[in-house]
């Protein structure tokens, strides 16, 4: 798939078959997310968690009390520096977020956005503890991959947002 497809066909997956993904598939997401625009190259103030244990996943799902996970085999979490500016670390943690879900759909797999571990994940902080989140990192959003459990049909390139122009 070229890059201008991945970009306009990904779709957002909420199903996922319990297949587990392969080193080298994690390895492709991991490098996107490593390759994403950071402010100020300040990659310090950014840090990954990458989830694949089921008994953690499960734990994480039921304490957001609704299945946001979807049967996926993988949540990474994205941490920003406490003390470090809202804005980018927002900022930053968009754009690590849309590398990977761009890497993920471009070698076959499904994502979804995971608002819920910056909204709600927090308020547990000893899971925030055993999920190895340094203590100077709050979970900022995160983001779920695995195998879609059925066909995902293709987003259709539409201009749905709204753009004024001056030249
Ligand atoms: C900031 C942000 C938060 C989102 N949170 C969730 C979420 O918590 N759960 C979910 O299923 N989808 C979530 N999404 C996915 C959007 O609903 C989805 O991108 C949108 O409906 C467009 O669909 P598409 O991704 O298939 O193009 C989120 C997307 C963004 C950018």
């Amino acid at each position: 798939m070229n890059t201008q497809e991945a970009i306009t066909t990904r779709r957002s997956v909420r199903g996922y078959t319990p297949e587990e993904l392969t080193e080298s598939e994690l390895n492709t997401i991991l490098n996107a997310a490593y390759s994403s625009p950071i402010a100020g190259a300040r990659y310090k103030t950014m840090h990954l968690t990458v989830i694949q244990n089921k008994d953690v996943l499960q734990k994480i799902s039921s304490f957001y009390k609704a299945d946001m996970l979807f049967g996926a085999p993988a949540l990474i979490i994205v941490s920003g520096q406490k003390d470090f500016d809202d804005t980018a670390l927002f900022a930053n943690a968009g754009c690590i977020i849309e590398n990977i879900q761009i890497s993920a759909w471009d070698i076959g797999l499904g994502s979804v956005f995971n608002w819920a571990a910056g909204k709600i994940l927090p308020k547990n902080e000893v899971l925030v503890m055993e999920l190895g989140i340094p203590d100077d990192f709050k979970p900022l959003c995160g983001v779920v991959i695995g195998h879609p459990a059925k066909e995902v049909s293709k987003r259709e390139l539409k201009a749905v947002l709204e753009t004024n122009y001056i030249r």
